[in-house]
């Protein structure tokens, strides 16, 4: 069942992709949700329904998460659910018409067992299936190598760092300086699937939702990365939550700074 919905999706995101590619040429919808940094377009919305009308069309009993609403309301992940961000890094997406993603996982029962990243400005395609590796377009991703703080590039947004609502800068301050270099990239999608490839060491954030990361989970853990929230706890990918993401070996050494 999963080779068949792979190939299925290999297609569909691809399309997608397509589609956001042409829409580059036309006049987007802009609008802002919760806050006026946090947008979306009418491009957003269209990719959403367009992976919704073929996942209903092919499996009808599966569910659908998706993050601008067209899917399911679900309180618990029991059965086949697609958590779909039709776009991660909407801002990016219109300031810069590049580092953002399409971001797909396919879980049963709450287990990740498809993941899919795609790159739709460098036309990269990121995807892992549980149990048999992660790629990039089609290329095998190597097993991810231990590492330590002093030789890493660590992604993480500025917020964190200074003044705000969530964390005490001083908690994540020490990693700035301790590490080789950071680095923010405006998607947390991508920024896990640079993990995947070996492009950036670490990522970590204060709260995502579930469609932020399911696909990114998928593959990260498929080289052998580790995954949970800030504090070194498992996902709940029902609830929006603190994420931490990174290398192994380097995952202890930055939980030991953090809870220090
Ligand atoms: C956002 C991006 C961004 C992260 C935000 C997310 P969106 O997703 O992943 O990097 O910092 O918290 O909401 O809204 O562009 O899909
Ligand atoms: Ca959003
Ligand atoms: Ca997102
Ligand atoms: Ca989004």
């Amino acid at each position: 069942m999963w080779n068949e919905i792979d190939q299925h999706m290999q297609h569909w995101i691809r399309e997608a992709g397509e589609r956001i590619r042409d829409a580059f040429q036309t006049k987007l919808k802009i609008e802002t949700k919760s806050s006026p940094s946090d947008l979306v377009t009418n491009v957003d919305r269209e990719i959403e329904q367009f992976f919704i009308e073929r996942i209903r069309r092919t499996y009808p009993t599966h569910r659908i998460l998706g993050e601008e609403g067209l899917g399911d309301t679900l309180e618990a992940l029991d059965g086949v659910v697609w958590i779909i961000d039709p776009i991660d890094g909407t801002m990016n997406f219109v300031h810069q018409q590049r580092h953002f993603a399409i971001s797909v996982g396919v879980f049963q029962d709450g287990v990740g067992m498809l993941g899919y990243i795609y790159d739709v400005a460098f036309d990269e395609l990121y995807y892992a299936q549980k149990g048999k590796g992660a790629f990039l377009n089609g290329t095998p991703l190597p097993p991810l190598e231990k590492t330590t703080l002093d030789r890493s590039i660590i992604s993480l947004n500025a917020t964190w760092v200074t003044e705000n609502r969530r964390i005490d800068p001083n908690v994540l301050a020490p990693l700035v300086k301790k590490a080789r270099g950071t680095r923010s990239y405006g998607s947390a999608a991508l920024e896990m699937a640079y993990i995947a490839a070996g492009k950036l060491d670490a990522y970590m954030t204060l709260r995502l939702s579930p469609w932020d990361i399911a696909g990114g989970m998928v593959i990260v853990q498929e080289v052998g990365g580790v995954v949970t929230n800030l504090y070194g706890e498992p996902l709940n990918m029902i609830e929006k939550s603190s994420v931490f993401v990174s290398k192994p070996g380097l995952h202890e050494e930055i939980l030991a700074i953090i809870q220090r």
